[in-house]
This record gives structure tokens, sequence and C-alpha cells, in this order.
């Protein structure tokens, strides 16, 4: 799994029952949870199970992401201990406040690369754009509402007719274009009701469609639709090679059409995108 992950499976590493029925996932990558999903009591237990893991160096397996505790955390340092592993690809920072946040991670872990949940507390909504620095080992963004509603006293998530607020919505559209300033992947949130799978794929595809380029998932019931969803369609690649071609074609043409449409520069950007992910 070389391209940008498509669905992001997060499992409580305190669980072996459930860690291994993630490493027999199809995600593209697991983030094995030392935070929220283990109770203080457990996360020694956490660690030492993730300790027991041999590295399936498989190509084509799964990234192993870990997601350590805030910075902050008296955690924290113990967590850290467990990333000389070669096999564990990256950290996932919870509660994330900006990008200094990511620059003082990687002061202590070096290049090892960096997604960052970014709309976790009330302060982090005003930080999106200080993702964007220079030599930051931060490859992926994603947004969470689980916390931010916590964190801002919110009764529910949901205005009365069942979608989600505004300040979710709003978080949800600066992480996408925090992340796309800053060059790394959006990352859409976790979709709770794992039962509703009609509901995930209608979330999922709205995500594609604005730009996100992977979700976050919370059970492996999610990962085929997730899958599916930010897995350009045959159409999509078809179309796409169409508008390279034609550019090819014509190199001196700023603008041309391609059936019967209208295609500039944007489009061209967006072609090549579309079959990048595709490979
Ligand atoms: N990763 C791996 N396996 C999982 C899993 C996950 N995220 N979620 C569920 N499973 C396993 C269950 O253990 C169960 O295994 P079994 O058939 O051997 O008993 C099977 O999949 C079916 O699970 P189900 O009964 O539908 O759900 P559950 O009630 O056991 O668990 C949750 C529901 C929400 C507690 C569970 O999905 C979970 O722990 N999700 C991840 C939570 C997390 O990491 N949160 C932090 C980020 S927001
Ligand atoms: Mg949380």
């Amino acid at each position: 799994m070389t391209a940008a992950p498509r669905s992001w499976l997060f499992v409580p590493a305190d669980s072996e029952k459930k860690v291994a029925k993630a490493l027999a996932s199809d995600a593209d990558a697991i983030i094995f949870d030392l935070e929220d999903s283990v109770v203080p009591a457990q996360k020694a237990a956490a660690r030492d199970i993730l300790k027991g893991l041999t590295a399936s160096e498989v190509e084509g397996g799964p990234q192993w992401w870990v997601r350590v505790n805030p910075l902050g955390s008296e955690h924290l340092k113990q967590d850290l201990e467990l990333l000389g592993r070669s096999a564990i690809h990256g950290i996932v920072l919870p509660k994330a406040e900006g990008g200094w946040d990511v620059v003082e991670l990687a002061h202590r872990t070096g290049s090892i690369p960096i997604h960052a949940i970014v709309t976790e507390t009330a302060a982090s909504l005003f930080g999106l754009l200080s993702y964007r620095t220079p030599q930051s080992p931060l490859a992926a963004m994603s947004w969470g509402a689980e916390d931010l509603s916590a964190a801002l006293g919110a009764a529910s998530k949901h205005d009365s007719d069942g979608a989600l607020s505004f300040t979710y919505r709003m978080a949800r559209s600066l992480c996408l274009a925090g992340a796309v300033a800053a060059g790394v992947q959006p990352v859409d949130g976790v979709f709770t009701d794992f039962k509703d799978d009609q509901g995930l794929r209608a979330e999922a595809e709205a995500a594609a469609r604005e730009g996100f380029t992977g979700k976050l998932a919370i059970h492996p019931a999610q990962v085929a639709t997730i899958n599916a969803a930010f897995t350009p369609s045959a159409d999509a690649v078809k179309h796409a090679k169409a508008i390279v071609a034609a550019f090819a074609a014509q190199p001196d043409a700023g603008v041309l059409s391609v059936d019967g449409k209208m295609v500039d520069r944007p489009h061209l950007v967006q072609a090549r995108s579309i079959l990048e992910r595709s490979k």
C-alpha cells in the first residue's frame, strides 16, 4: 500500500481479538489506538500487544499506524517508545491544535509520518491553516466531531432535522481545505453507526465528491464500503484519461473541449489526481 490509504481502520490496541480481526481486514491502513478507546489501566497491556505483533511485511498489506495519547499526556512518553519498530508506518496525533503541535511531536519522533486529527478541541478550529509548514512529516489530516462536541458542551451534533450541525460541517470543510493547503491527505471522520451501511456509503461518497481521499473507520464491516467510495470509477478514469490525452496532444492549449465540455488547467490537475489514485 503506497498510495494514500482510502480506509483507515481504528482498533482498540488492548483487544487481542479485535487487533487480529483488523490485521485480517482489507483496510488500507490500521490505526492501533492507545488513546480514547483504551482506559488508562489498560494502556500498558495495549502497548504490550503492539510489541508482540510481528511485522507482516507483505507487499500490499495494510499500513500500520499508532494513535498515541495527546501532547501533554502522561502516557505519551511510553507510547513513543514503541516507535523504533520498522513495521510502524506512522503516528496518529489526536487533539492537535495547530502545525506547531506536529512540529513539537516531530522533534521527538523524527521523520516518521504523522496523521493529525485536527478538529477535536475548541481552539483547534482557529488553527487549520497552520499545518502548512515546510519540511513537515505531516502526511494526513482528519477531523473528529465526537471530541469537538464534548469540548463545546453540545447536547447534540445534529440539527432537529437530523443533519450534522453547522459547527461540525464547518470543522469538516476547514480540515479539507487545511489539508489541501498543507499538501497532505484529507481524511473524512468516522461514521459511528456501524450497522447503517447505506448511511456510510452516502457519507463516504459525498466526502469523495468534495475532495477527501479517505475516511476513518471504526468497524471492519465499514472497510469495503469506504474502499469502494474512494476508488475512482471506471467512467471517471476513462474521462480523466481523455482529458490528459487531449492536453498531451495540444501542449500549447490552455483550454480545450473534451466530450463536448470545456476543460482547462484545473480539470487537468483533477484528472491527473484521479489517475494517480486509480493506480
Ligand atoms: N477492529 C477489529 N475488529 C473489530 C472492530 C474493529 N474496529 N470492531 C468490531 N470488531 C470485531 C468484534 O470484536 C467482533 O468480533 P467477533 O465476531 O469475533 O466477536 C466482530 O468484529 C463484530 O463486531 P460487532 O459485534 O458488530 O461489534 P462490537 O459490539 O463487538 O464492537 C465497537 C463495537 C464500536 C465497540 C467496536 O467496533 C470498536 O471497538 N470499534 C473501534 C473503536 C475505536 O477504536 N474508537 C476510537 C476511534 S473513534
Ligand atoms: Mg477521541
